[in-house]
């Protein structure tokens, strides 16, 4: 299995995004002290989108830039929905609540396209042209530029998005790399935030790469 700089993260970004699309098309227009959290998480996110990008830019695309062109058109990219982005973010501060819902999900639909193009150039480019040591140099990187207080919350975003095979191979590089404080506190957000079966089966499969038999 290759390393994969995108497929962890951008499943996040969709699983929450959808479930942002879902809240916004329930929101109540007759209940207005329900919209100030809901605007608030979806401002939340487009901060996150955007620095999520800037992220690429500074540690993937150079990889792209040793061998195509493609660094320069996903950034052009990353400029048409920093755009987007900040329509958005106008339509929330203008309080126009009523146009939300549809502007959000026309966003989306672009957005999707774009992490789902992001996927293929890495499969068709980067796993061409790079190898594992060179990936993994980047990811490693970019997780030590992160604080503790975000690497907690990368973390619980991607808890409740990622399949238990995912999890694992996340939870074994934390056990491998983070303080023990850290990886006790990564196992207690586990159990608080997946189901007791799922927690139980992330724990198992956990103790089974601990034993080094899978
Ligand atoms: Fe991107």
């Amino acid at each position: 299995m290759r390393i994969d700089l995108y497929t962890a993260i951008h499943k996040t970004q969709r699983f929450h995004l959808f479930r942002l699309a879902q809240q916004l098309g329930r929101a109540d227009a007759s209940r207005p002290e329900s919209w100030p959290p809901l605007c608030r998480e979806v401002k939340v996110w487009l901060d996150l989108l955007e620095a999520h990008a800037q992220h690429e830019h500074d540690f993937i695309h150079p990889l792209f830039e040793r061998c195509s062109d493609c660094a320069t058109h996903l950034d052009a990219e990353h400029e048409a929905l920093g755009r987007a982005m900040d329509e958005l973010k106008q339509t929330l501060a203008a309080g126009h609540l009523d146009l939300l819902y549809a502007r959000f999900v026309a966003f989306l639909g672009v957005y999707l396209v774009h992490i789902a193009k992001e996927e293929q150039l890495q499969a068709s480019v980067l796993w061409t042209h790079c190898s594992d040591t060179e990936l993994g140099d980047v990811f490693m990187r970019f997780r030590q530029s992160r604080s503790p207080d975000e690497a907690r919350r990368d973390l619980q975003l991607m808890l409740p998005a990622l399949s238990i095979d995912e999890l694992t191979r996340i939870y074994s590089g934390i056990r491998q790399l983070a303080p023990s404080s850290a990886w006790e506190a990564s196992l207690v957000m586990a159990r608080r935030t997946l189901t007791s079966s799922e927690a139980q089966q992330l724990e198992a499969r956990l103790a089974q790469h601990g034993s080094g038999e899978s």
